[in-house]
């Protein structure tokens, strides 16, 4: 019994773009939201207000998100670390806000150089000030299975961080896999971990990729009664702050899976494949969509 439908959150222009060494313009990222959204995605996680020093893809984040002609209906989200983040996004009008913790305090200090318990302070006025905005305030946990300086990451670490998402008004938290380590059953106690403290329709599942892991960890946590994820069209991606981890599962292959299960997703899967062409000829390398590349080769 896997849930009618999915709603499934687009991360490729964030996720899937910041580690991109080489810049890309913004017209570029605009029209691939254009795409997203004509696919039918309606929650698209749009770019970051983070240092420009440490993720210069990001850093035309006011031009992105002033170049998108919105649609009703979609939901635009956007990474925000700390009030200076914050700051820079509200004159941008985005409809959510992304804070982004770590179940491991090395992962925490290398991807925003603070201990957990520093983000959480730090997030606590991001939080207050975005929800009294009327902006809807998500969480994302990483490294809820494995980290790539500690190792293994348990389950109580996971769910003392979603407590601590809990306890500052975090509305909706994702369990990220970030560098794609995790197997089914791991995955299913992080779920476990956090739904100790968030309801099932508070949640998300956020896999990488990496060692081809992603599928199955997201039908673990279907079973589990989870309907919501993340995904990055042509499996684009990697985090600057986990080396090795590549991109996040491709929204085509979740698309796929997920249409021949029976679960509704409201996305075209052909104008997704469009648009996941379209941003790799713009990278100028083949999808990292499996499904994509079959598709395109019938
Ligand atoms: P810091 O150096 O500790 O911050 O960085 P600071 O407050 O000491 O400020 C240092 C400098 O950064 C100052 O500039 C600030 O103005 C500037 P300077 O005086 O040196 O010129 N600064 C900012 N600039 C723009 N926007 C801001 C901002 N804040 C400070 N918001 C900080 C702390 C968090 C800013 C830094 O560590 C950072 O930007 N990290 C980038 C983190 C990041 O974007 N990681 C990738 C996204 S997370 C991810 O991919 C995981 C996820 O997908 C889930 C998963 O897969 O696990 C979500
Ligand atoms: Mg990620």
């Amino acid at each position: 019994n896997l849930p009618p439908k999915v709603h499934l959150v687009e991360v490729g222009p964030r996720d899937g773009l910041q580690n991109e060494a080489q810049a890309l313009p913004a017209a570029v990222k605009i029209e691939l939201v254009q795409r997203l959204q004509a696919a039918g995605l309606r929650h698209i996680e749009v770019t970051s207000y983070v240092s420009p020093k440490w993720v210069p893809q990001m850093a035309d984040n006011h031009a992105v998100m002033a170049g998108l002609v919105r649609q009703s209906g979609v939901r635009y989200a956007v990474l925000v670390p700390n009030l200076k983040g914050l700051e820079a996004a509200l004159p941008d009008r985005p409809d959510e806000i992304v804070v982004f913790g770590s179940a491991s305090e090395a992962f925490s200090q290398k991807n925003i150089n603070c201990s957990v318990a520093e983000s959480i302070e730090r997030f606590a006025p991001v939080v207050q000030a975005a929800r009294a905005a009327g902006i809807f305030v998500r969480g994302a946990m990483s490294c809820t299975v494995g980290c790539p300086y500690e190792g293994e990451v348990a389950p109580q670490q996971v769910g003392q961080l979603a407590r601590l998402m809990k306890s500052i008004g975090v509305q909706h938290v994702g369990v990220a896999d970030t560098t794609g380590v995790g197997t089914p059953l791991k995955v299913q106690r992080a779920f476990e971990a956090t739904l100790q403290h968030y309801a099932l329709h508070e949640v998300s599942g956020h896999f990488h990729d990496t060692y081809g892991q992603a599928l199955a960890n997201t039908l673990a946590a279907l079973q589990l009664g989870v309907a919501q994820f993340d995904a990055s069209v042509a499996g684009l991606g990697g985090c600057p702050y986990a080396r090795g981890a590549s991109g996040n599962v491709a929204t085509e292959d979740l698309v796929y899976l997920l249409h021949g299960m029976g679960v509704h997703t409201g996305v075209d899967l052909e104008a997704l494949v469009e648009a996941g062409a379209y941003i790799s000829a713009a990278l100028g390398r083949p999808s990292g969509s499996r499904v994509a590349r079959a598709l395109l080769a019938r």
